[in-house]
């Protein structure tokens, strides 16, 4: 196991509400609750994955523990820092130094090649010697998710799979303290969809990255250290057996924990 006893995020009473308006004339905004009382601590060099049914909240949740969003109600601190009293050009600046995002819906650049996507968030940093290497990192990393050959294509020149890839490139460049990744393979194939949760778990393991990841697939979920469920706008957490599971070992998947995961992908 890699992580240690500092505290990457705690998320204490969280809860994230939002204004529906009514359907109907003159009657009053509805408030729909997303998430309530959220209890969350993650250690660093931690791997997480938060799972649960669509529309239970799970993409709420990583924007709110990575700084994206705001709680309602409650408290984010990432690395001892609170970031829900933080406004959002601080927020950013945290993100751009500590965090690296795949979202769900990719969010590139339309007007940037491949390349350029990747090179982005290097550009930005304040760390001369990454901004000064962005071009290099950048071909490496999109090397590395098997796109060397795509670097000048634009976005719309790229299949759902390569945007994708592209995303992960881009959200490795700056090789974050902590890496957020929305059903990180989701629209791959098998084979790339392996090279790409492979690349999750060696910069977990190799570079004591803290990963939290959303997933739909149990077996990415399986290699993850702890699995949390979000249900009803709750969020649980069953014990995991204490074989290190890093392996992709489903076999090692701990009975509670799977069932855990098929109740909250089934029902
Ligand atoms: N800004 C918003 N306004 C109104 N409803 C919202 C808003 N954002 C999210 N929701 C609702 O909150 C719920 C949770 O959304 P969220 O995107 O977090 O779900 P999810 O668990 O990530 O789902 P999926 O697995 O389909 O990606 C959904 O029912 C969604 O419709
Ligand atoms: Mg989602």
């Amino acid at each position: 196991m890699n992580q240690n006893n500092t505290k990457a995020i705690v998320a204490h009473k969280v809860t994230k509400s939002v204004s529906l308006p009514s359907a109907q004339k003159n009657k009053s905004e509805k408030q729909l609750t997303i998430l309530s009382d959220i209890e969350l601590t993650i250690h660093d060099g931690e791997s997480i994955a938060i799972v649960g049914a669509s529309g239970s909240g799970k993409s709420t949740l990583l924007g709110l523990l990575a700084g994206l969003d705001l709680p309602t109600s409650g408290e984010v601190h990432f690395y001892g820092k609170a970031i829900h009293t933080l406004d959002e050009e601080q927020r950013a600046q945290i993100r751009r130094s500590d965090v690296g995002f795949i979202f769900q819906q990719f969010l590139l650049v339309p007007s940037l090649t491949a390349l350029e996507n990747v090179m982005l968030p290097a550009e930005l940093s304040d760390d001369k010697s990454l901004r000064d290497k962005a071009k290099s990192l950048a071909t490496e990393w999109l090397e590395k998710v098997g796109l060397g050959h795509r670097l000048d294509h634009f976005p719309n020149q790229l299949s759902g799979g390569e945007q994708q890839r592209v995303a992960i490139a881009r959200a490795f460049i700056t090789q974050p303290k902590l890496l957020f990744a929305d059903e990180p393979s989701a629209n791959l194939d098998t084979e790339n969809g392996k090279l790409v949760e492979d690349l999750l778990f060696e910069l977990n393991q190799r570079s004591n990255i803290t990963l939290v990841l959303v997933t739909h697939a149990p077996e990415l979920a399986a290699r993850c250290q702890r699995v949390v469920t979000i249900h009803g706008g709750h969020l649980t957490e069953e014990a995991k057996s204490t074989q290190d599971t890093s392996e992709g070992e489903v076999d090692n998947l701990d009975l509670a924990v799977s069932e855990a995961i098929s109740n909250a992908f089934y029902s």
